[in-house]
């Protein structure tokens, strides 16, 4: 008997709730979930900011590979916004890059920079490949490899898992830490980096089930490699999280 196409949606879905909505990371964060009751020393809170300064800045490497390997003129330009915005290209009404105007201060690392700074941390200091953990790195690796693949399904899977994770709920649990250090002995720590990118999360975790049907629906697609990189991308995501939890 052939499957109907629905029936094999359907099927895909229940795979792919089992490898990502289901993967340890996803479920439970136990760095984050620690974090979150704001009994952070300044020491940790400093290792914890370096560490994410890494990833966030090296991952404008692995969405400018995403943008060079997209399969289409609609994901090249999707990818391209998303890098835009990073370097500091603000959405317009819209919600698009295009007519949006450029400010260096607009730029999310510069917005990071300005947060490392409260905490004593130099533009030296943070965001250089040179200052991550060797978890970091691997996760920072991981993107470019699976991330910004130039194989369709694997990118697919790979970029559905990272938008699955955050949209899980990590920034919120570190926004929550954050407001409790602030409020308890840095009035002046800048929370707009983490805040804006929770406000983002939220938009984009009503489309992560169009973003699977679409690509289950491109010919040639291949659920194996979609999954194999979902798991990758978790796996490494996890491995981020502990080389935080071991050094705290
Ligand atoms: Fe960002």
């Amino acid at each position: 008997m052939i499957a109907s196409p629905v029936s094999a949606l359907d099927e895909f879905r229940a795979h792919v709730a089992d490898a990502v909505g289901a993967h340890p990371i996803v479920r439970a964060n136990s760095y984050t979930a620690w974090f979150a009751r704001g009994d952070v020393s300044d020491d940790a809170l400093r290792r914890f900011t370096v560490q994410f300064s890494v990833f966030s800045h090296l991952f404008l490497e692995a969405q400018m590979r995403k943008c060079i390997n997209a399969p289409d003129v609609a994901s090249y330009r999707a990818s391209k916004e998303i890098l835009l915005n990073e370097l500091g290209v603000s959405f317009t009404r819209e919600g698009s890059v295009e007519g949006g105007t450029f400010r260096f201060r607009a730029g999310h690392f510069e917005w990071l920079a300005e947060f490392a700074s409260a905490l004593g941390l130099t533009w030296h200091e943070i965001g250089k490949r040179a200052h991550g953990l060797p978890a970091t790195l691997a996760f920072c690796d991981a993107l470019v490899e699976w991330y910004g693949s130039d194989d369709e399904s694997t990118a697919a899977g790979a970029s559905f898992a990272i938008e699955h994770w955050a949209a899980a709920g990590f920034w919120k649990e570190l926004i929550a830490g954050l407001r409790a250090i602030k409020a308890a002995r840095h009035p002046d720590l800048p929370l707009g980096f983490w805040t804006w990118h929770d406000a983002l999360e939220e938009q984009h975790a009503a489309h992560t089930d169009d973003e699977l049907a679409q690509a289950f629906a491109k010919p040639g697609f291949s659920s194996e490699r979609f999954l194999r990189a979902g798991t990758a991308m978790l796996d490494a995501v996890a491995g981020f999280w502990e080389g935080l939890a071991q050094s705290r």
